[in-house]
């Protein structure tokens, strides 16, 4: 398939260096623009391009950027987009470490929903939920022992099995999570985040997530991430 990745970092350029090597044709933009992508681009097999051209060249667009990032896209990224591309947003909101604050989510909106707004596109979320290096690392064959599981929720069930279908190209046992409006069962914090689960244990995690404890639950792997860092 034709994809186009934003957002060139640790996952942008994990998933771009699998894609090409499972025959995907992609394209792959940053904030610098595509000159600053010489190097990625000779090691993944990518094409460098602008943030406009991943927007229009995919089948599959993929946002691979910071949740505030999503703030700086032009308003009118996706106006002329076919309708028939899938936007996935592998985005995680993270006020206290990187994002700020974003009212509408401190309010309630879901991290994709809020994304799904600021870019007027439906949107999937998937490969939120597992960390850069289980995803570079630990995609297997399908049947192999102890595949990882990954969760995908949406509203166009079309789109969703496009993403599911590339989820288990990509070597992990693709899990429907639910419409968009269930995509908090597989935010930061919650049981299914990022524990690198097979598809049983992530279907359990994902019914045992409580709605209620959505902030505490990021609020929690923020506590996790910052001990983490501070070793
Ligand atoms: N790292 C993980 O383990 C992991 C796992 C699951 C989900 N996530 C989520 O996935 C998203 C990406 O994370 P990451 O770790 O890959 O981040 P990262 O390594 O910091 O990379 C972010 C990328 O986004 C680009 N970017 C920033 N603003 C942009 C803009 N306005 N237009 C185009 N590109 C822009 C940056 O390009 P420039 O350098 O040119 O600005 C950079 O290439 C985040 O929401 C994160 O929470 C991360």
């Amino acid at each position: 398939m034709r994809i186009g990745i934003i957002g060139a970092g640790s996952m942008g350029g994990i998933l771009a260096r699998h894609l090409v090597k499972r025959g995907h044709r992609v394209s792959i933009a940053n904030s610098k623009g595509p000159q600053s992508l010489t190097a990625l681009a000779a090691e993944t097999g990518a094409r460098p391009v602008s943030v406009a051209e991943a927007a229009n060249g995919g089948e599959i667009v993929i946002l691979a950027i910071p949740t505030k990032a999503v703030l700086d896209l032009p308003r009118a990224l996706f106006a002329d987009v076919p309708g028939s591309a899938v936007v996935i947003d592998t985005g995680n909101y993270h006020p206290e470490l990187r994002d700020g604050r974003i009212d509408a989510i401190e309010r309630g909106t879901l991290d994709s929903q809020w994304v799904s707004q600021r870019i007027g596109r439906p949107v999937i979320k998937a490969f939120n939920n597992i960390f850069a290096k289980s995803l570079l690392e630990k995609g297997v064959a399908k049947g192999t022992a102890g595949r990882i599981a990954l969760p995908v929720a949406g509203d166009s069930p079309d789109a969703k099995a496009t993403v599911l279908r590339l989820v288990d190209d990509l070597g992990f046992d693709p899990v429907d999570g639910g419409d968009l409006d269930d995509s908090w069962r597989q935010q930061p914090g919650t049981p299914a985040y990022c524990r690198d689960l097979e598809a049983a244990a992530l279907r359990r995690a994902l019914a045992q997530a409580d709605r209620s404890r959505i902030a505490e639950y990021r609020a929690e792997e923020e506590a996790r991430i910052k001990r983490s860092i501070a070793g």
